[in-house]
């Protein structure tokens, strides 16, 4: 990668958010180099950006200086720089200890830290700085997710030429959990230094209209709050993926040779069961795992006739959340695979590991069942992955209520991820459904997914803003 002074500055259009697109690594020849980060967030901001030579302000996702901003892909990007105390209190710490769990249910108990939040609030200070730099005049800035919700308002003191939207890739908590966070006020006020703060769901959008109500006092009409002389609209955007890219991907030979490959490679099973997740606790891995042995035990289903597939990404390792549900799952798989498994090889195939994209489509492509069983979680696009990938209209999708994507995906084999009882069950319909109704799911699921597109997300959100952005006292035209 080549670095070029000056790139960046005078940005029309200004991404924000923790990570980069891609991740500074060191490679097995000790030299750093470069490779995709994980997650949604990037899945679908990446094309979104480098379609409209946009700029991208961001964490390398390694502790130490920044490098200077370069160009890559047809974005410009944006280094901020983070010591390794704040990696340890904004990043594990405020981020992905206190905020990440508190904001998915509490499915683990947060921790709340003074000096993680004041290593927040500098952070988030060093990113409004840097943006307020590139930022060119009258610029629309689009600051993303839960670490950097202080953002807008800081940046708004700085520049208030800018258009700013902020978007929420996770699920926003109902008033009861949010005010157990000591900064609620402050990440209220945040937030509404926004013209448009999105969400993936309606009754997100509502949480925050009605803290904004209860907690600050401040007048709102539906889904739009008054606060210091401007208005603040909050709406749900059920964000997507680049579909038709998707969809050319896992349809291409190499792609289709691969799946077939796959499938001789773990021994020619009659059903092939998939999960692809970061390895989080909110993915509720441990209760697929649980649903499939119990249906083993059962008879249920049978090895090796039946396997299951499980990749799970590295994620937050040093999170201590993260380092126990890890060893849990390890102990479950050795377990099952020691009862299950033969020479002839085990019954769930687990990978820590990340894949390239490639791999991932003729993963789907090879899969009968996908098993996406979330506690919580703000979208899901694995879940809009395997659909998009399916263009034969094979395959079965299990899928999570507590998903933003089974508010879309209805036509899915929906499971409460708490009721294994029902896990079960739904997961032995999807093995046995007869083609004609997988078809027709399937089908119907791609219908939806065909039109509200990544492009389709990110156009209404732009639009809205716009009509947000005319509507202020200083009436400005995006
Ligand atoms: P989250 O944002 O919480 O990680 P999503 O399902 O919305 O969950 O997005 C996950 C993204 O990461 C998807 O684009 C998926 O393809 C990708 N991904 C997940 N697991 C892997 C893996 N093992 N290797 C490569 N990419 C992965
Ligand atoms: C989710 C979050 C993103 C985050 C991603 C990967 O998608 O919404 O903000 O970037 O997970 O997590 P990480 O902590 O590795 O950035």
């Amino acid at each position: 990668e080549h670095t070029e002074p000056g790139v960046g500055a005078d940005s029309p259009v200004v991404v924000v958010a923790n990570r980069l697109p891609v991740d500074q690594v060191t490679g097995p020849d000790g030299k750093p180099r470069w490779q995709r980060s994980p997650g949604g967030l990037v899945t679908a901001l990446e094309p979104f950006v480098a379609g409209r030579g946009g700029a991208w302000v961001g964490w390398s996702g390694s502790a130490g200086e920044a490098p200077e901003p370069f160009e890559s892909g047809g974005m410009s990007l944006i280094p901020v720089a983070l010591t390794d105390d704040e990696v340890d209190r904004y990043y594990e710490g405020m981020s992905n200890a206190s905020l990440w769990p508190l904001y998915h249910d509490v499915v683990e108990k947060p921790e709340y830290h003074r000096n993680w939040w004041d290593t927040y609030v500098q952070v988030n200070k060093r990113f409004a700085e840097r943006t307020a730099e590139v930022a060119a005049e009258n610029a629309i800035v689009w600051v993303h997710d839960y670490q950097l919700q202080l953002v807008p308002a800081l940046l708004r003191q700085q520049r208030p030429d800018l258009t700013i939207g902020f978007f929420l890739h996770i699920p926003f908590p109902p008033y009861e959990l949010f005010t157990q966070l000591p900064w609620r006020s402050a990440i209220v006020e945040g937030l509404l230094g926004a013209d448009l703060v999105g969400f993936q769901r309606p009754s997100a959008a509502a949480n925050f209209v009605q803290l904004a109500r209860r907690l600050h006092d401040l007048p709102s009409r539906k889904n739009v709050i008054e606060y210091d002389g401007r208005t603040v609209t909050a709406k749900a955007f059920p964000i997507s993926i680049d579909v038709a890219a998707f969809d050319q991907l896992a349809r291409s030979p190499e792609v289709l040779a691969r799946a077939e490959e796959i499938r001789k490679e773990l021994g020619d099973p009659e059903r092939i069961i998939l999960g692809v997740d970061r390895l989080d606790y909110t993915k509720g891995i441990s209760v697929r795992l649980n649903a499939f042995e119990e249906l083993l035990e059962d008879g249920q289903v049978e090895t090796p006739g039946t396997v299951l597939v499980q990749v799970a990404t590295p994620s937050r390792e040093r999170v201590e959340h993260y380092v126990n549900m890890r060893e849990t799952i390890e102990q479950q798989v050795g377990h099952i695979n020691g009862v299950f498994g033969s020479i002839a090889g085990p019954a769930v195939h687990y990978f820590n590991q990340s894949m390239p994209r490639e791999e991932l489509a003729a993963l789907y492509r090879a899969a009968d069942v996908m098993l996406v069983t979330p506690y919580r979680d703000g979208m899901n696009l694995v879940a809009k992955e395997y659909v998009a990938a399916r263009s034969d209209l094979g395959g079965a999708l299990v899928l999570s209520e507590f998903a933003g994507a089974a508010a879309e995906l209805k036509q899915a084999f929906l499971v409460n991820p708490h009721d294994i009882a029902g896990v079960k069950s739904q997961l032995l319909r999807a093995l046995r459904v007869d083609s004609r109704e997988a078809a027709s799911r399937m089908r119907a699921m791609r219908r939806h997914l065909a039109k509200n597109d990544l492009e389709h997300w990110a156009s209404s959100f732009f639009d809205a803003l716009r009509d947000q952005d005319g509507g202020q006292p200083s009436g400005r035209a995006v």
